[in-house]
């Protein structure tokens, strides 16, 4: 008989497994990944059916957001937080509406788009900071700290783990959306029909909500905002939180 493997080399095994899926990830959006979601979260004609309605949903969760932290009051001076924050689809007009943004992507191509895009839109620099930086590595405090379709790379555990440690980083607000998980969409997904990200290339990751809001609820923050944003293949639930 083999011989059982310790806790030690078992925490390990998974370590592994998590920075080998990282690594995956990041590659993806340094290359197909980033042709990909840049063609996307644009105005280009040169997406599919399934590509065109992505972007529909993605733009729902985008504005949605703007809304919200609108009808929280005036953004000018709020310091964000863009954890993931892809070309800019959030991070830009935030910036446009007076917020100091700090946003921050672990792929540098990701990053050097959205920088494209800034520029070409006039934003300043103080206004709008970027970074090329890992979930995990970001560090500080800030008004209100935000992290949207990002957690579909994300398994349950290691996603409530990023919701304490983005938590951490706010002070008065922390906001979320992520795939959620209900019977019907794991069944689709399990036959490949349906997925908002990046389904073929990387594994994705439906999310339990009471997990989520669990993770913050011990980490100070109370749900106060809930809505579902969605098109043909793309469901994104989007949670605001506050500082209880
Ligand atoms: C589907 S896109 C969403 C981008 C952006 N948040 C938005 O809504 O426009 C997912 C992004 O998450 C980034 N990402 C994936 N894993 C990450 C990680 N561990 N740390 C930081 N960014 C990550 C990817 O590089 C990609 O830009």
């Amino acid at each position: 008989m083999p011989p059982e493997p310790t806790v030690a080399a078992v925490s390990e095994a998974q370590g592994d497994r998590k920075a080998a899926e990282k690594a995956e990830v990041q590659t993806y959006f340094e290359t197909k990944g980033f042709e990909r979601w840049n063609r996307i979260y644009s105005d280009s004609d040169e997406v599919n059916k399934v590509q065109r309605n992505i972007r529909i949903g993605h733009q729902k969760t985008v504005d949605a957001v703007l809304a919200w932290l609108v009808q929280q009051g005036d953004l000018e001076g709020l310091s964000v937080c863009d954890a993931g924050c892809g070309v800019g689809s959030l991070a830009l007009p935030m910036a446009q509406l007076g917020a100091s943004v700090a946003a921050s992507d672990l792929s540098a191509a990701m990053v050097a788009e959205a920088e494209r895009r800034a520029r070409e839109a006039g934003i300043s620099a103080e206004r709008l900071h970027f970074e090329t930086s890992d979930l995990e590595s970001l560090s500080g405090r800030y008004d209100t700290v935000i992290c949207l379709d990002v957690f579909i790379h994300y398994p349950q555990a290691a996603a409530e783990e990023m919701v304490t440690h983005l938590a951490g980083l706010a002070d008065k607000r922390l906001i979320v959306s992520f795939a959620p998980y209900t019977p019907l969409l794991a069944l689709l997904k399990g036959i490949g029909q349906l997925f908002p990200g990046p389904s073929k290339t990387t594994r994705a990751y439906q999310l339990r909500e009471e997990g989520i809001v669990a993770a913050a609820t011990a980490a100070g923050f109370n749900p106060v905002h809930r809505e579902l944003n969605q098109a043909p293949f793309y469901f994104s639930r989007l949670v605001c939180f506050e500082r209880a």
